[in-house]
């Protein structure tokens, strides 16, 4: 859903300070191969957050090839025995995921709050429609690993706890509380511990 390229490419030049939607392009003498190649997926990223996943992000910050191309990719490693990526939107991008290893339990909700679970396993592809909250699990006692691509340079993501629960500056105790229908002091117990601590 980026907008259409209007040349061949457009390696991301970043260091121009100059605000376009997207980057502007590099000079063509200094293209390289380099620019459309990345290796970082290559290897699993070691899980330190307190749910149980790593993302590498193979997108137009580490490979700026791919600007105006309107794709990219990310590896995902799941901690074994419920290793967890929390709800969480692309709010532009529709997002297709490829179990590379394990099996997982993945799912999204529509606008009518109608939950669309699957459990799927190595080999297999699902696919998060653009917007809509979705989420993983491993619920089994092995490592997992996926590939997902979406359809964007640069999809951002938006996670609903720490979106909420770690915002900056705080969003209003109550409105939390109102929100979860939970207490205050259950509100602050959650900002004090915090969301997926390194
Ligand atoms: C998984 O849903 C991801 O966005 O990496
Ligand atoms: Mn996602």
């Amino acid at each position: 859903f980026d907008p259409d390229s209007l040349q061949d490419l457009c390696v991301a030049d970043t260091y121009k300070g100059i605000k376009v939607n997207g980057f502007p392009c590099k000079e063509d003498s200094n293209i390289t191969a380099s620019d459309f190649f990345f290796a970082g997926l290559a290897t699993p990223a070691p899980i330190n957050n307190s749910v149980g996943f790593a993302v590498t992000q193979a997108n137009v910050d580490s490979l700026p090839g791919l600007n105006t191309l309107g794709i990219s990719l990310n590896r995902v490693e799941y901690s074994p025995n419920s290793g967890l990526v929390p709800p969480h939107t692309h709010p532009r991008v529709t997002e297709i995921i490829f179990v590379l290893e394990g099996q997982l339990d993945v799912g999204f909700i529509t606008t009518a709050n109608k939950l669309i679970s699957k459990t799927i396993k190595k080999g297999e592809v699902f696919v998060f429609p653009i917007g809509l909250l979705h989420y993983q699990q491993n619920n089994k006692d092995k490592p997992a690993s996926a590939v997902v691509a979406f359809n964007s340079q640069l999809p951002g993501i938006l996670v609903v706890a720490p979106a909420l629960f770690s915002s900056s500056p705080a969003i209003d105790n109550d409105v939390l509380a109102r929100t979860f229908q939970i207490g205050t002091d259950k509100v602050a117990e959650r900002l004090n511990q915090g969301f997926l601590r390194a």
